[in-house]
């Protein structure tokens, strides 16, 4: 069965983020925060790197929590899950009773079992309903915002989450063809987007629809403001020492990122103050220079790495 669940997920940057976070697990207490467990991939590695170590695994999708539970099983109580998310990172901890840990882990995104699962509706390649929720239980589908939000915001949303050029003609038209009957399915969408968005030239630009579907998933799961919230709570989560390894998927999960650890590198006293006030030195040391990449040899096996974007930081006393 392990071999069966390691099998739908390949962990992206597996090595590169053992070693970031490896300097930081000490002693027999340290405890590592996996906030997007998935299939529990990075976590096993970890778990076996590290025979001391805990790890608390956040996963929003109940179905990737048990799975992965099942995957982890053999490390005890030395593996600890937690259906949240990740913008609740200090919530995890206090009812877990622990003040900081030593790393925090974040692979953003839909993990391939969630993209593989037919009936979710992430991928524009099966026809399915379209759900598009990590959670099935927790808000409203796409189907819902493509039936219930404004040509306004829909344009909105493929304009700032798919960075769509020709969002409001997308829009437009999916507002004109609800009147006759109800966009519930891929299939359906699929349709309607390739009679309005040209597919571009050569043959590895994707489905015309992609940044569509891509916007449609940010906005049903609130990804990119779940990310804003969760990254100041993952920096004050940190002892001093410890490490925070994002990996993002796209631009605009990048920014969030950057941007986060610019501030963090940077004293928090106001600039027009003649000194610096107590307890608003910087916070991290970024670890990385600009953003690393998967090896050639990692994209040859995993082509979802291609797109993988890793920053670090280390965590600084605060004085
Ligand atoms: C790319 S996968 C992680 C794969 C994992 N590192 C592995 O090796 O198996 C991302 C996971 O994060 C979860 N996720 C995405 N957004 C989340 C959020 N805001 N809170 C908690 N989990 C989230 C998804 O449900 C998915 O299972």
């Amino acid at each position: 069965m392990t071999q069966e669940i390691s099998e739908l997920h390949r962990p992206v940057m597996l090595q590169r983020c053992l070693e970031l976070l490896k300097p930081a697990i000490k002693g027999s207490k340290a405890v590592v925060i996996d906030c997007t467990l998935g299939l529990g991939g990075h976590t096993e590695a970890l778990l076996e790197e590290h025979p001391d170590l805990s790890v608390i695994g956040i996963d929003r999708d109940p179905m990737a929590l048990e799975l992965a539970s099942k995957r982890l099983q053999r490390f005890g109580k030395r593996f600890i899950p937690a259906e949240a998310t990740y913008d609740q990172i200090a919530e995890v901890l206090a009812e877990n009773g622990i003040e900081s840990v030593q790393g925090i882990l974040m692979d953003l995104g839909v993990s391939s079992m969630q993209l593989d699962e037919s009936d979710r509706g992430f991928a524009y390649a099966q026809d399915a309903p379209l759900d598009m929720r990590m959670n099935q239980q927790v808000g409203n589908s796409a189907a819902h915002l493509l039936a219930e939000l404004s040509d306004k915001e829909l344009t909105a949303i493929f304009k700032n989450f798919g960075e769509e050029r020709h969002a409001a003609l997308a829009a437009r038209k999916i507002v004109e063809a609800r009147k006759a009957s109800p966009i519930s399915t891929s299939g359906q969408l699929n349709k309607l987007i390739a009679s309005v968005i040209p597919a571009a030239p050569g043959k590895t630009s994707g489905h015309p629809a992609k940044r569509i579907y891509q916007a449609l998933r940010i906005a049903v799961n609130d990804e990119l403001g779940g990310l804003e919230r969760a990254l100041p709570q993952a920096i004050d989560a940190l002892a001093t020492g410890a490490r925070l390894v994002v990996m993002s998927y796209h631009s605009l999960e990048d920014g969030i990122v950057k941007r986060a650890f610019q501030q963090g590198a940077v004293s928090s006293t106001p600039i027009e103050m003649p000194m610096q006030l107590p307890g608003t030195s910087p916070k991290l040391s970024v670890l990385t220079r600009g953003v690393e990449r998967a090896t050639e040899f990692e994209l040859s096996q995993n082509p979802r790495a291609a797109s993988a974007r890793l920053r670090a930081a280390e965590k600084l006393e605060v004085y």
